[in-house]
């Protein structure tokens, strides 16, 4: 057996012992990788998502309102809708979001008597004079399609919406939340511009003030057309001031004032 000299051996032992480091080492590293990536994985598993207004479900119907002056029944928005409020300072799909407003409404001045026309035979409806011109010459186009255009509620007072809001807030037993999410309060209703209208279909009165007035050819019409008349839904779904869905409500934004009545923002407040 040959001998090993002692030199030889000595090196050997020494780099036997630098492998041993090395292999602890490599060992530590890649328990340290794996540690990491099992803490990175149970973090990330354990997030929620953060639910979004999109993502909020919409209530189904909920009631009916028979006063024939403004509607009730529609998804209902949740019941805080402050908490719908947008954080940003504009969303084009909103009125002037970041103004003052009450339960998600926003505040109107009440137009006066001399700015109002009727659009009815029996002055029933009426609107701001340029808002009532457009609406009968987008109910002539929409008639010549064989479409009925129908108005049910145009201007309305503080002192009759004051009615409306708490008279049938009081017959339903309902909290003012819960009323808001279908009714403006008083002072904060689009319709004491006059250029607010709830429009039904003439053939299908029983969807009058009712969500399924968007299964009607009158609402298929407005989608189509009403803003070649400068006519606009006031209340989409998922609308960002947390107002239950209204496709019969519609707003007439065609010149200045009507435009800066629902989206100019007055930034001293
Ligand atoms: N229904 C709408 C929001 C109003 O009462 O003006
Ligand atoms: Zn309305």
């Amino acid at each position: 057996m040959d001998e090993i000299p002692e030199a030889i051996r000595v090196r050997e032992s020494i780099n036997e012992t630098k492998r041993s480091s090395v292999t602890l080492v490599a060992g530590g590293v890649l328990c340290l990788v794996i540690v990491g990536s099992l803490a990175i994985f149970l973090a990330s598993s354990s997030k929620q998502p953060q639910p979004t207004v999109s993502s909020l479900p919409a209530k189904s119907k909920v009631e009916t309102d028979n006063s024939n002056t403004e509607a009730v029944s529609s998804p209902s928005p949740p019941a805080n809708a402050q908490a719908l409020k947008p954080t940003s300072s504009f969303d084009s799909n909103s009125a002037r979001p970041d103004k003052e407003n009450l339960l998600g409404h926003l505040p109107y001045q009440e137009v006066s008597e001399a700015n109002l026309e009727s659009i009815t035979a029996n002055g029933s409806v009426r609107l701001h004079p340029k808002a009532a011109a457009k609406f009968r010459e987008m109910q002539a186009a929409a008639r010549a399609e064989g479409v009925i255009l129908t108005p049910i509620s145009g201007f309305r007072s503080v002192k009759a919406q004051e009615q409306l809001f708490f008279g049938v807030k009081e017959q339903r037993v309902q909290d003012a939340v819960k009323r808001a999410e279908v009714s403006a309060p008083p002072g904060y209703s689009e319709h004491h511009t006059g250029y607010a209208i709830d429009i039904g279909d003439g053939k299908v009165p029983a969807a009058n003030v009712e969500p399924e007035f968007e299964n009607t050819a009158a609402f298929r019409w407005l989608q189509a057309n009403a803003a070649r008349y400068s006519f606009e839904l006031s209340f989409p779904l998922n609308n960002s001031q947390g107002i239950s869905y209204e496709p019969w409500h519609w707003r007439y934004v065609g010149d200045r004032q009507s435009l800066e009545t629902f989206y100019k923002v007055n930034n001293e407040q």
